[in-house]
């Protein structure tokens, strides 16, 4: 007989939230699914997942009361027993209205105040109509959860309840199994590293009115953020303008232009260990910017004096004592090419060569496609993978070069 498979979470405490949409019967299955790996699992229902599959189902299955009442007379108190004593949190399907009001923080049931004492892993899998789905208030929730880094998955696609087919099917059994498995394996492998990171544009200044910039969206800064965080460390993200929400548990400066990112930049220095600079600095500035509103008919437009910006990162790089510094290089050809000779031209320990022309690789996208080149010339093809993703292997390959180094002094001359 072939040896069985370990049970993938065997030993595990779990706590399945379920709330009213109709995927709720597949809560069923799911449970099973965590059952079935070895996971000891409790549940709780909303008063809204009751009109759909009852307490005694869950309660057979699981072999543990269900909880359904926040003010039901209950000595151990399971909104905070409950999350206090799990390894993760799970809530499929999650409803619009459960996404916002975890995403507020309201707590006007059970299961939303229980998730207010999650500190673990938290794992929302929703499921609803797609116009729903991809309503912006719903959206704008599903990115605050994310920032905090709640673990939202995306529905999957595929005939809807309401007949029509499109993106709102809760997530199959597989899909949330696998994040959970994830998210419980999560290593904190950057504690005690403190992480420095840049990202998005930065603005110069044309005139009050108009600026110089570039289509960063600051989604890869944001997501090392978030991951290196998620991973242990201590985290200040140095952030051009962007339009995404600040990740949770990370300290944000907020910067416009490429002298203010310089700065804090520099200023901080010292306190990192691990140095990231993911920002698209722009790389000139008007050469002085009008203090009053230049008019279309002045004539300005004819010419607009440039001057470089500095190069930021080639200053941390003569500024370093032992941080291990790792630049971008974003780049539409020859990109190899380009990025080893940044590497060597700042003197970096890593460069994360990127084709912002590629297919779903340029600013602004949720994906990346990366080559990492490092100091000893190594060099790792990565193929397209979501940024925050992405963001983990950067972080892998970054911490294995604090740990190859010991004592090499970093100084970097311009020759
Ligand atoms: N960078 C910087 N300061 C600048 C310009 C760039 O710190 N004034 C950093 C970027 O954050 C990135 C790296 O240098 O980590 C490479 O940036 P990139 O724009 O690809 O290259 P440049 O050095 O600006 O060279 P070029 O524009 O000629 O490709």
């Amino acid at each position: 007989m072939p040896p069985e498979s370990p049970m993938k979470l065997a030993g595990k405490r779990l706590v399945l939230g379920v709330t009213g949409s109709i995927a709720a019967y597949k809560a069923v299955g799911l449970l099973r699914a965590f059952m079935r790996e070895g996971a000891d699992v409790s549940v709780v229902l909303t008063q809204a997942a009751t009109r759909f599959v009852t307490p005694l189902t869950f309660e057979t299955l699981s072999k543990h009361p269900v909880a359904t009442d926040l003010f039901a007379a209950q000595q151990d108190m399971p909104h905070l027993m409950l999350p206090e004593r799990a390894d993760a949190v799970i809530v499929a399907p999650a409803t619009a209205n459960c996404l916002a009001k975890c995403a507020l923080g309201l707590a006007d049931d059970l299961l939303s105040t229980l998730l207010l004492n999650v500190t673990g892993p938290l794992i929302i899998a929703p499921a609803m109509d797609g116009g729903m789905w991809h309503h912006q208030a719903v959206q704008t929730h599903v990115a605050t959860l994310r920032s905090r880094g709640v673990l939202v998955l995306d529905p999957d696609e595929g005939p809807l309840a309401s007949g029509r087919v499109g993106i709102g099917r809760l997530a199959e059994d597989s899909r949330i199994l696998a994040a959970l498995e994830q998210a419980l394996a999560q290593k904190l492998d950057w504690v005690g590293q403190r992480l420095l990171v840049s990202a998005g544009p930065t603005q110069e200044a044309i005139d009050p009115i108009r600026f110089i910039s570039n289509r960063s969206s600051g989604k890869m800064g944001y997501a090392i953020a978030q991951a290196a965080r998620a991973r242990g460390a201590a985290v200040t993200l140095v952030s051009g303008p962007t339009a995404l929400p600040p990740p949770s548990g990370v300290d944000l400066v907020h910067v416009v232009t490429a002298e203010d990112m310089q700065k804090a930049l520099l200023a901080r220095l010292a306190w990192s260990t691990v140095v990231v600079m993911a920002a698209a600095v722009a790389d000139f500035r008007p050469l002085r910017a009008a203090t009053a509103k230049l008019k279309k008919d002045g004539g300005y437009w004819k010419k607009l004096d440039l001057a470089p910006t500095d190069d930021i990162l080639l200053q941390l790089s003569q500024q370093r004592r032992s941080q291990v510094l790792v630049g971008f290089a974003a780049e539409t050809e020859s990109v190899l090419t380009h990025a080893a000779a940044k590497l060597k031209r700042k003197g970096l320990d890593l460069i994360v060569g990127n084709n912002v022309a590629a297919e779903g690789s340029g600013f602004g996208s949720d994906t990346n496609a990366a080559t990492l080149i490092d100091r000893e010339g190594r060099v790792q093809e990565l193929a397209l993978m979501p940024k925050r993703e992405l963001a983990d292997r950067i972080l892998d390959a970054a911490l294995a070069l604090t740990r190859s180094r010991p004592g090499r002094p970093h100084s970097t001359r311009r020759t």
